[in-house]
């Protein structure tokens, strides 16, 4: 087994279970250090204890030190700080190979392959600590496992003194944390040298050209990672702080989230892992054939270009009447669901960062949601439900369950739900009974998200949610949560203040993409926003964003109207799905270019979207994926010769041509400044 001890007392065994290979060895040791190597030898990974008994990692990357040694451990509010005196007291070294189904995803099966180290220590008072670390080649993921408490007294964690040193001089593309908008900054790059207090994940790369991706896995009951760069290349974990004490308080064992780096030669290979997923605890909620990935349209873009509004009154959106006629629409080309926003009573008020009026219990006297969804039944149109919440979890969580309820018996089997409200603002109820501040990713955030998946999930519902928590990956453990925003979405392309830049979506697929899917709101072939604002994209790019940014629910976001009136372009959005059987990243480059490939779950087609930043490019796209032998037609939207989403009207230069291909072809993408290219690739019979 792999360790660099001698003198060690071993015990090995070894057996397949289901095909999961588990072999393990365990040292009972009093070291200063111990290791592990991934399953391809490609990470190493060690942990040394200091002279003063202080703890801390490093790893290395074939041969090549990634991250220098950085500290592990705690300040606690309940106790004396977990940061030294510390001894090894053992190492047990595990295998695991085992592949797993997705019920959705970017591809159908996972391949979980890692060698975990679990190193049990003590200090010098008497604590014990766990910290376990899972190595893959592709990256790996640690997590400290804290004993129950004497007395079973909770511990408070102040701080976390988990750090991440990076090796050699890196570039940062990162997001700022702790502000006003939470996750809806632009993702900006930076020297690493220069980051401030950055949300995960956080993407690096090193002069070399090594990718490393900093984020966490399985955030549950605990507060959200932020990390503070404390000097040069050195981040900190830093928890989201609460409004009532210590960021983290738990009774009993637990483990914390895991800290994990995904690293890899290129940035493709970081959006190809799966290791966020794969530290995460398989489905808990048994069969969810119940979770639909699919296609919806909206009252939506209307009430962000100011033409219809939430509120009541003369353009009042969500009436019975116009909530038809996109029933008819979404029937007409085979969307699924229809989301309704402002159905509601409650929006009448200032609801943004308040929620207090809210009701979610019935529908406003203008939207007959009976009337609604039985004519979308006839149809086979499902309404989508919406609670915004303007971040009043206290009164949401009151009228939770009679919500779900209400629209369990429409047969709504969706919701959106939203936390209008500034950084720090969401109000949540204490054990005081009385309602405090605090932030959406402190502990009590995080609860209450999964609070809300949970119960839907006992009604069968799935959960969208905009101003979320970050993704961690726990859509494997809760399949109904099946999207959610987190990022700058379409809607600040209506907005302004500023609009998306124009190396939005190609920053976005390697940050926080790594995460899990985004409700980004796509296809906007109108191309404006509010005022005329231009939007800093091609039409052939806002239907590559359709296979680029993933997500298994994804609304066509643009009026009917629009689309009527670019039918060509509007065919690729009605083609193309939602749900993968595999996913293949061919070009990629942080904040420039982005190609995916994607084989649609359903049928043996293939669909293709690339997107460039305000850089004309050239990408030879080889069609190796496909199946050999078999000719495909591909259907090609691209960029017309003159197209440039600096001009008003060359935005709109688009070409849609045919052509067939097989396997051994490439075909030569010509994207324009602000461009994309978006391709259906379908067997001939
Ligand atoms: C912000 C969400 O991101 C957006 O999609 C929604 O329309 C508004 N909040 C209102 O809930
Ligand atoms: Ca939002």
């Amino acid at each position: 087994m792999v360790s660099r001890f001698m003198n060690v007392s071993l015990a090995t065994h070894c057996c397949v279970v289901l095909g999961m290979v588990v072999s393990s060895s365990a040292f009972a040791l009093d070291a200063t250090s111990a290791s592990v190597e991934s399953p391809g030898k490609v990470l190493n990974v060690s942990v040394q204890v200091a002279p003063d008994g202080r703890l801390s990692y490093q790893v290395e990357r074939k041969g090549q030190q990634v991250i220098a040694p950085s500290r592990l451990g705690f300040v606690l509010g309940s106790d004396k700080p977990l940061d030294s005196g510390f001894k090894i007291e053992r190492q047990v070294v595990t295998d695991h190979d085992s592949t797993w189904e997705q019920p959705w995803g970017e591809r159908r099966t996972v391949r979980n392959h890692y060698r975990q180290m679990r190193v049990d220590v003590k200090k010098n008072d008497g604590r014990r600590l766990a910290i376990v670390f899972r190595v893959f080649d592709d990256g790996l993921g640690f997590r400290y496992e804290f004993p129950k408490q004497p007395n079973n007294r909770a511990l408070h964690i102040a701080d976390e003194l988990t750090e991440f040193v990076v090796a050699q001089p890196a570039t940062a593309w990162w997001q700022q944390a702790g502000e006003v908008w939470a996750l809806e900054y632009p993702i900006q790059k930076s020297p690493l040298r220069e980051v401030g207090m950055a949300n995960t994940p956080m993407t690096v790369r090193m002069e070399n050209g090594t990718h490393i991706a900093f984020h966490e896995a399985a955030l549950v009951d605990y507060a959200s990672m932020w990390l503070r760069r404390v000097e040069g290349q050195r981040l900190r974990a830093h928890l989201t702080p609460s409004a009532t004490g210590n960021p983290v308080v738990r009774t009993g064992a637990f483990t914390t989230p895991w800290r994990t780096m995904q690293i890899a030669d290129d940035a493709a290979g970081l959006y190809m892992s799966d290791l966020v997923l794969n530290l995460n605890e398989p489905n808990k909620l048994g069969d969810v054939s119940w979770v639909k990935p699919s296609k919806y349209v909206g009252v939506w873009w209307d009430m962000h270009l100011e033409t219809k509004s939430w509120a009541s009154g003369p353009k009042h959106g969500a009436t019975t009447e116009y909530t038809k006629r996109y029933i008819d629409f979404a029937a007409r080309n085979g969307f699924r669901g229809v989301l309704v926003e402002g159905w509601n009573p409650g929006w009448d008020s200032d609801w943004a960062g308040n929620g207090a009026d809210m009701d979610f219990t019935k529908a406003h006297p203008s939207f007959d949601i009976a009337a609604v969804t039985d004519y979308g039944r006839k149809k086979g149109v499902h309404l989508i439900g919406h609670h915004e919440t303007g971040g009043n979890v206290a009164h949401y969580e009151k009228q939770m369950d009679a919500a779900f309820k209400l629209y369990a018996k429409h047969g709504v089997d969706s919701i959106k739900t939203g936390y209008v409200t500034d950084g720090g603002a969401a109000q949540f109820m204490g054990k005081n009974g009385k309602v405090h501040f605090g932030y959406t990713d402190s502990q009590e955030g995080v609860r209450h998200y999964q609070k809300v998946v949970e119960e839907a999930a006992r009604y069968k519902i799935a959960i969208n949610t905009h101003e979320p928590v970050k993704d961690t990956g726990l859509r494997r453990t809760y399949p109904n949560w099946i999207s959610r925003e987190g990022a700058r979405g379409v809607e600040y392309n209506a907005w302004g203040n500023p609009v998306n830049s124009v190396d939005h979506e190609a920053n976005l697929v390697f940050t926080r993409m790594l995460s899990g899917p985004l409700d980004y709101t796509p296809g906007i072939l109108s191309l404006e926003g509010k005022d005329k604002k231009p939007f800093n994209s091609t039409q052939a790019k806002q239907l590559a964003n359709f296979v680029v940014i993933y997500s298994p629910v994804v609304m066509a976001a643009d009026l009917i109207e629009h689309y009527e009136r670019y039918p060509g372009p509007f065919q690729f959005i009605k083609d193309v799905p939602t749900d993968w059987e595999d996913t293949r990243v061919p070009h990629g480059a942080v904040g420039e270019y982005v190609t995916i490939a994607r084989k649609d779950r359903a049928s043996s087609a293939w669909y293709v979207g690339s997107v460039t930043d305000g850089a004309r490019r050239t990408l030879d796209l080889k069609l190796d994926f496909l199946d050999a032998g078999k000719t495909y037609v591909a259907e090609i939207y691209r960029d017309g010769d003159n197209a440039d989403y600096r001009d008003d009207k060359r935005r709109f230069d688009i070409v849609i041509e045919k052509r067939n291909v097989t396997s051994l072809d490439t075909i030569k993408m010509v994207l324009a400044p602000g461009g994309g290219q978006a391709i259906r690739l379908v067997p001939v019979k």
